[in-house]
């Protein structure tokens, strides 16, 4: 079933940056960006880098290793259409941040 899972204190992951998280067993990339926090799967769908160690311009991460891009807020990669990563829901309250898996 899913809920929401205490991952980490909003202040762990610098704004414009990333934070790789695990939540029941699943690696998973927590960006802070200008539009708010997103969750995705930390595997790259290409060949499985992390994108938490990506390049994050606005919503869009860029895989470090072969530069697929992804919108972190649905995990569709703009480069690579039909490329996707799986989202999660994510909410901040009291200075936490907690994702939906
Ligand atoms: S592993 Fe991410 S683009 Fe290749």
């Amino acid at each position: 079933m899913a809920d929401f899972v205490e991952v980490c204190s909003a202040s762990d992951v610098p704004a414009g940056g990333a934070k790789c998280v695990t939540v029941k067993g699943k690696k998973i990339a927590v960006f802070n960006t200008p539009a708010g926090f997103y969750a995705i799967d930390n595997s790259c769908s290409h060949k499985g880098s992390p994108l938490c160690d990506g390049f994050l311009d606005g919503t869009v991460v860029m895989c470090a290793m072969h530069g697929w891009t992804f919108d972190v807020r649905t995990g569709e990669s703009v480069s690579n259409p039909g490329a996707k990563q799986a989202a999660y829901p994510v909410k901040v309250e009291g200075g936490k941040v907690f994702v939906e898996v």
